[in-house]
């Protein structure tokens, strides 16, 4: 608290990443990172941009990126736009597209950065409960709205909709923006991009950061409309021209041109989380359904905080989340390698067994 803050700051409810704890050999499984690193091409393409040009300014376009993107999609480099991880992507939407006078809907159980950008930038929501098995029901979400947001995968949960369940909300709700950000699509789930031409008030909005292995570089980005597109563009050159360097341009670019190192890291990932789901099940507990790089599970008897912090003491690190009390009973565990999840659940085992 201090008198030089303004109003704004004094009221804000700021997001609490997941701990990056500088412990040696961790297991790391709280943060949905990939265990496999990025693409060699792209580690390639970042240490050519490392020299002489770093002294210009990168394109405030990043239009080589654009032009991947696109080309992966098959759609235009208009209908793309590119930030500083999905984080900022979504920051300037909520900036740019769902301020308006009627509420903003989202998941109850969703990614908790939704109600923080709420906070910052002065936008109404109203919460829709998931229904008694942790799904997003879209028969709640046809009520007058002045948007709705809600991940693609759902996080925490790991439950994906099918493409029929997102085209029927696009059918009835035309009037307000519908962003659907998949984060974790690439794992298991199927993308509303095929969506877009189709639907103009659609924006679908990636990271790098899971799927890509490059939670570091921080890139992100939407595809919809170029009319939506547009409007970010406004946001972002209001903010900050730059927001992707020379390195992030051309390592992201490099990473979605090479296909095959993302399809068989995914494949690597999905069969891993395969098995995890069988053991964890086998240990007693109970694992949601998931698409994503993670898996949400309870034990009927033991509290979700109680078994995260016992892991804890084993150096293995997963995500527990308080709010709502719904989902206190829950771990989210990232798919780690086989090594790493094996070591999950030797320490599982032994854990419930004391
Ligand atoms: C649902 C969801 N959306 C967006 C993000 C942000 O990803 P990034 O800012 O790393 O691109 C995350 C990160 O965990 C997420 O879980």
């Amino acid at each position: 608290m201090s008198r030089y803050w303004s109003a704004v700051v004094h009221g804000l409810t700021p997001y609490v990443p997941g701990e990056q704890p500088k412990l040696p050999n961790l297991v790391k499984l709280n943060t949905n990172e990939n265990p496999y690193g990025p693409s060699p091409r792209a580690l390639e393409a970042m240490r050519g941009e490392v020299g002489e040009n770093l002294r210009l300014y990168p394109d405030p376009a990043a239009d080589r990126l654009r032009q991947a993107v696109a080309e992966f999609y098959g759609v235009t480099p208009q209908q793309v736009f590119v930030g500083n991880g999905s984080d900022e992507v979504l920051a300037h939407t909520f900036q740019a597209l769902l301020k308006h006078d009627k509420p903003l809907l989202f998941p109850d159980i969703s990614y908790s950065f939704y109600p923080v950008y709420c906070g910052l930038y002065g936008i109404e929501y109203q919460t829709v409960a998931l229904n008694d098995t942790f799904e997003i029901r879209i028969a709640d979400y046809l009520r007058p709205n002045g948007g709705i947001i809600f991940p693609n995968p759902n996080a925490p949960t790991g439950i994906a909709l099918p493409l029929s369940e997102i085209e029927r909300l696009l059918d009835s709700s035309r009037d307000s923006v519908v962003v659907v950000d998949e984060a974790y699509v690439d794992f298991g789930a199927e993308s509303a991009v095929a969506l877009v031409d189709r639907h103009p008030q659609l924006l679908v909005i990636h990271t790098l950061s899971k799927s890509r292995s490059l939670a570091g570089l921080r890139v992100g980005y939407a595809i919809g409309h170029p009319d939506l597109i547009e409007a970010l563009n406004r946001v972002k050159d209001s903010f900050n021209s730059y927001p992707l360097d020379r390195c992030a341009i051309a390592g992201a670019a490099a990473a979605i041109e090479d296909r095959a190192y993302f399809e068989s890291t995914c494949a690597r990932v999905v069969a891993t989380r395969a098995r995890l789901v069988k053991e964890i099940e086998a240990l007693g507990l109970e694992v949601l359904p998931s698409a994503a790089n993670f898996v949400f599970a309870r034990h009927a008897q033991r509290e979700g905080a109680e078994l995260t912090a016992r892991l804890r003491e084993r150096s293995i690190i997963v995500r527990h989340f308080r709010n709502p009390a719904r989902i206190a009973p829950f771990m989210r565990i990232t798919i780690g390698t086989d090594e790493q999840c094996d070591a999950l659940l030797h320490a599982l085992a032994e854990i419930l067994r004391s």
